[in-house]
């Protein structure tokens, strides 16, 4: 029997009716028997609707999944960004000198920084880039940096001065002061973000991260319960203590820099260290880094609130007493001698017979 021709896809897509043998058009039209055996144009464009469909809808799926959190390691998301960023003008140089090799990400714009996700062959980090002063917060002042050594005097002098020179060389300085302060750190076992390089006034650093690899949430962005609240309230004391044997007072910690990933607090922000030993507001500065720590966690446990470490800290660094396993007890007294009222009162009379004398001398002069 010979093969029936029918319309098939061009006519209606193959929208064509079988009734039993016999296959009618839509329109009414008959189109005669069916072969035996062999697969009618309809059967054939609802095969291909059928495998079309079907090749969309996976193809749909592996896209779906291929977005979900869950399949995949969000570190290599972040690298594989759709649409890489314009790379900043600030970071153009370090691309050149192939320090960095893109741009992922903005991550936050701060008072001192904008800090960008960036790629560095396969390691994924994080690149800080300092604002210039002009654009900065009030931080540069000189209780910051009081006690830090410039070792070219031309360059001290020009700073002093505040000549052009001095001012990018005061710029170099507080921009060197982080990367300085994290390579000691690190050294001396405070956990901070791995430095890797310095270039241009920016600093290209490990990316602190969460157990899904995204940047780590900070301190302020958590809720604790009490037991975990004082383990790392125990942990930032005693990093204080690790900062201030090697000889650094952060100078700005608080719940905004430290971060939180899988292995627990790291602290950030340094570019304000203090030299501990230098600097006549040393004191001020480490009792109100331990303040900050303190207010926050009493928060969650409010009997931290009765400690005083930071005088206790303190006053064993004043006597040489001060080491990373010191073990503290978070007391502290003062111990006030009584006060020797003689030995006063013979100071004042000192000081009266000297002014006596000075004022008999010149009146003598003036004659
Ligand atoms: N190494 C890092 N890993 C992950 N995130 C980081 C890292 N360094 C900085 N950040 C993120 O960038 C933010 C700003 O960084 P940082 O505090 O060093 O700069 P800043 O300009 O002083 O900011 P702010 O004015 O908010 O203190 C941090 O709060 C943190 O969320
Ligand atoms: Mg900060």
């Amino acid at each position: 029997m010979p093969r029936v021709h029918t319309p098939a896809l061009s006519h209606y897509f193959g929208v064509q009716q079988s009734v039993g043998t016999i296959r009618i058009h839509p329109h009414g039209e008959r189109l005669g028997p069916m072969m035996p055996g062999s697969i009618s144009a309809d059967v054939q464009a609802y095969l291909f609707l059928f495998i079309s469909f079907s090749v969309y809808f996976f193809f749909c799926l592996f896209h779906a999944f291929r977005g979900m959190s869950c399949f995949h390691d969000k570190r290599k998301d972040m690298s594989a960004a759709p649409t890489p960023m314009k790379t900043p003008k600030r970071i153009e140089p370090l691309i050149q000198d192939g320090l960095v090799d893109e741009v992922i990400r903005q991550l936050t714009s701060g008072k001192e920084a904008t800090v960008y996700v960036v790629r560095c062959k396969e390691e994924i980090r994080c690149a800080k880039v300092y604002k210039e002063a002009n654009k900065r917060s009030f931080r540069q002042s000189v209780d910051y940096t009081e006690g830090r050594k410039v070792k070219n005097s031309r360059r001290a002098r020009a700073m002093e001065k505040g000549t052009r020179y001095g001012r990018k060389s005061q710029e170099e300085a507080w921009q060197n002061a982080e990367v300085d302060a994290l390579y000691r750190l690190a050294a001396a076992g405070v956990r901070v973000p791995k430095p890797y390089n310095f270039h241009e006034g920016v600093l290209v650093m490990e990316l602190v991260t969460d157990n899904a690899g995204n940047a780590a949430p900070r301190l302020n962005d958590l809720v604790l319960k009490a037991e975990l609240s004082r383990e790392y309230h125990h942990t930032l004391i005693m990093q204080v203590v690790r900062m201030l044997c090697a000889g650094i007072i952060h100078g700005d910690l608080s719940e905004y820099n430290v971060l939180v990933d899988s292995t627990g607090p790291v602290i950030i922000d340094l570019p304000q260290a203090i030299n501990a030993a230098a600097n006549n507001q040393a004191c001020k500065m480490l009792l109100r880094d331990v303040n900050n720590l303190t207010t926050y966690f009493s928060r969650f446990a409010p009997e931290l609130l009765t400690k005083n470490y930071g005088m206790e800290i303190w006053s064993l660094y004043q006597n040489n007493q001060l080491y990373p396993e010191s073990v503290l007890t978070g007391c502290f007294e003062r111990i006030e001698n009584p006060i020797d009222m003689n030995s006063v009162m013979r100071e004042i009379n000192d000081t009266l017979k000297e002014e006596e004398a000075r004022q008999l001398y010149r009146s003598l002069r003036s004659k």
